[in-house]
C-alpha cells in the first residue's frame, strides 16, 4: 500500500468507526433534533447510488421487450444493467414509444435511452452518444416466393418501415419523400405483421430484429435478403447533449464490460455466438479519410 493509499485507508477506517459510534449512541438517547451529521459535517457520507431512468421501446425483441409478466427485458437491458453494476450507478427501465423517445430524453424525462439506437449525424446533434456497444445493419423481410433479391427492387414496391428509424431513412430516399409506397408503423412488429397479412411487399429494419422476428414466426413464411448497399451501423446508448459526467459514466461501464467478459458472455446468450472481432481501426492519415 502506497504512503497515499494508507492515508487514505485510515481516513475511511475512522470515518467507519465514527459513524459506528454514532449509531452506536443514537440508539442509547432519543434523536436529538440536530441528528448526528455536525461532528461529521466535514466529512462527505458516502453518495446514495444514483437511479437513472432509461427509456427504451420494448417492441423490439431480442433488444428490448416485455416477457409475460410485463418487466422489459433482453440485450440491451442486460447490457446496460452490466454497466450500471460495473460503473456504480443503478437503472430503471420506462418502457417508452420510440416516437417520442428522443423527445423525452431532451425534456429530461429519460435519463437515457437504450433502445437498439443507431448513433447518426443528425442525432449527434441534439443528443450525445455512448461508445458504440453494437454492430447493426437493414436488413429486409419478404414472404417466401417473393422475387425481390435487392434493395433497389424495392423501388416500386409497397415497403414497411417503423417511423423515424433508420429503416424508414433508408426506404425514403430509395422510394423517395413523397412517396406513398412507405407504409410507416409505430413498432417493428406491426410493420412485419402487414407484411405477413400481405399489406406491404417488403419491411426493412434492423437485421437483429428482423431476423429473430423470422425465426420465431415460421407461419409467416418470410425470408431474408440482405444487401451490401445498406451502411454498416453501430448502437449507442443516447444521453441528454452536454450531460459529459454521466457519459463519462457509461463509457467507464461499457469499457469495463468489455475488457472483464460480460460483454462477450451476454452477446453470446443473446446471439449464439461472441461478436466478430471489431473491425480494424481506420488506418492514419490519408487512407482514412474518405
Ligand atoms: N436502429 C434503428 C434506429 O436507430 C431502429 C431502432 C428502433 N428501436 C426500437 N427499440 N424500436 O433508427
Amino acid at each position: 500500500m502506497s504512503a497515499i493509499n494508507t492515508r487514505r485507508f485510515l481516513q475511511l477506517a475512522g470515518l467507519t468507526a465514527a459513524g459506528l459510534f454514532l449509531a452506536a449512541c443514537g440508539k442509547k438517547e432519543p434523536a436529538p433534533a440536530a441528528p448526528a451529521a455536525a461532528p461529521v459535517a466535514s466529512a462527505p457520507a458516502p453518495a446514495p447510488v444514483k437511479v437513472y431512468t432509461v427509456g427504451t421501446d420494448a417492441a423490439y425483441a431480442p433488444f428490448e421487450s416485455q416477457n409475460e409478466k410485463g418487466e422489459i427485458v433482453g440485450f440491451d437491458i442486460d447490457v446496460l444493467k452490466a454497466v450500471a453494476a460495473n460503473a456504480g450507478f443503478e437503472v430503471k427501465f420506462v418502457n417508452t414509444p420510440w416516437e417520442g423517445i428522443f423527445n423525452a430524453l431532451g425534456q429530461g424525462d429519460r435519463d437515457m435511452v437504450v433502445s437498439a439506437v443507431t448513433i447518426t449525424d443528425e442525432r449527434k446533434q441534439t443528443m450525445d452518444f455512448s461508445d458504440p456497444y453494437f454492430d447493426a445493419a437493414q436488413l429486409i423481410a419478404v414472404k417466401e416466393g417473393s422475387k425481390v433479391a435487392k434493395f433497389a427492387d424495392l423501388k416500386k414496391l409497397k415497403v414497411g418501415v417503423q417511423t423515424g428509424t433508420t429503416g424508414d431513412e433508408a426506404v425514403t430516399k430509395l422510394l423517395g419523400k413523397t412517396s406513398t409506397n412507405i407504409k410507416r408503423f409505430e413498432s417493428t412488429p406491426l410493420a412485419l405483421k402487414e407484411l405477413e397479412s400481405g399489406g406491404v411487399d417488403a419491411v426493412v429494419a434492423d437485421n437483429g430484429v428482423v431476423v429473430h422476428y423470422v425465426a420465431n414466426n415460421p407461419g409467416g413464411k418470410f425470408k431474408t435478403v440482405s444487401d451490401a448497399e445498406f451502411v454498416p451501423e453501430q448502437y449507442g446508448i443516447a444521453l441528454k447533449k452536454g450531460n459529459a459526467e454521466l457519459l463519462a459514466l457509461v463509457n467507464k461501464g461499457l469499457a469495463g464490460i468489455k475488457a472483464d467478459g460480460t460483454y462477450t458472455k451476454i452477446y453470446t446468450q443473446y446471439f449464439g455466438a461472441p461478436p466478430a472481432a471489431p473491425a480494424a481501426a481506420p488506418a492514419p492519415a490519408s487512407a482514412a479519410s474518405k
